[in-house]
């Protein structure tokens, strides 16, 4: 590797988010699509793409139907992926059967499956959003003390905050708000209290890909390995339609001041265009860091 590069990878963060896998048991029937196939694939393109990331982080919805078998098939697919990772769960997740069969489990010490992982000026926090027999999940205390104290340290120590969850927390004025994070506003008191420079906070859950703000928050959400759905905005009615792609992982990549989550489609692309229509998209150079 040339020494630029180096450099470079010293100082740029780049965390792949795969969310919403929906697995099943091998042997049954996937829900309207064959999810694995579709993971296989994600895994083979972030691969190809995306091996130089320090993180990946898979943010729940990991299975569909929460059996020991697909947790176990999930850690089989993603052994040889050459990328550190970690794993948070999602409302169709189940803590206890995750706990109970996955092979690199971490939890805060009250068993949620909560992770920090400092790296490169960042700190990364995956929350746990999910919470057993709850569509919307939710935050109770002693996740928003974890929450809190992690964010402490990340504010003591001059490191920028990256958030990571499941549920999306901020409303997208379509009829998934209905489910989305309960009670968003007491984690969001959490984050902005802290006094933590948050760079960006992504989530998944609602199966579309989307940029805004919550609460003044930077909030991305990733439509992830599942079906996707349009947007479906007040004012609509009938059928919201839903699509088989694209499916997208994020690509969140910062160098502590400015912070980009990109869309990375591994199944609906749609077909590249001549190249020679565009003669200057060959040997592009980037802005110097
Ligand atoms: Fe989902
Ligand atoms: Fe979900």
């Amino acid at each position: 590797m040339k020494t630029s590069e180096n450099a470079k990878n010293a100082r740029l963060l780049k965390i792949v988010v795969m969310n919403d896998l929906h697995l099943v048991a091998p042997g049954t029937a996937a829900p309207r699509m064959d999810t694995t196939a579709r993971f296989e694939a994600a895994l083979r393109n972030a691969s190809e793409r995306h091996g130089d990331a320090d993180l990946c982080v898979f943010a729940g919805d990991i299975t569909d139907q929460a059996e020991p078998d697909a947790y176990q098939m999930f850690d089989r697919m993603r052994a040889g992926f050459p990328v550190p990772q970690c794993v948070t769960l999602g409302n169709h997740d189940d803590r206890n059967v995750y706990l109970s069969c996955s092979q690199d489990a971490e939890t805060d010490s009250n068993g949620h499956v909560q992770w920090r992982r400092d790296i490169k000026g960042h700190c990364v926090l995956v929350l746990d959003s999910s919470e057993p027999g709850e569509e919307r999940g939710g935050f109770p205390p002693l996740k928003l003390a974890w929450v809190a104290s992690q964010l402490a340290d990340a504010r003591r120590l001059g490191l920028k905050a990256i958030v990571i969850l499941h549920h999306n927390p901020a409303a997208l004025q379509m009829p998934v708000d209905t489910y989305r994070l309960a009670a968003p506003g007491e984690l969001l008191a959490v984050l902005k209290d802290s006094g933590a420079d948050i760079l960006q906070v992504v989530a998944g859950h609602c199966h579309i890909s989307s940029a805004g703000s919550w609460g003044g928050l930077p909030c991305a959400t990733l439509a992830g390995n599942h079906h996707r759905v349009e947007p479906f905005l007040r004012g609509r009615n009938g059928r919201q339609e839903c699509y088989e792609g694209p499916a997208q992982y994020g690509v969140i990549v910062s160098n502590g001041s400015d912070c980009a989550v990109h869309f990375e489609s591994y199944v609906g692309e749609a077909e590249p265009m001549d190249g020679a229509l565009f003669p200057k998209k060959v040997d592009q150079r980037f802005e110097e860091l």
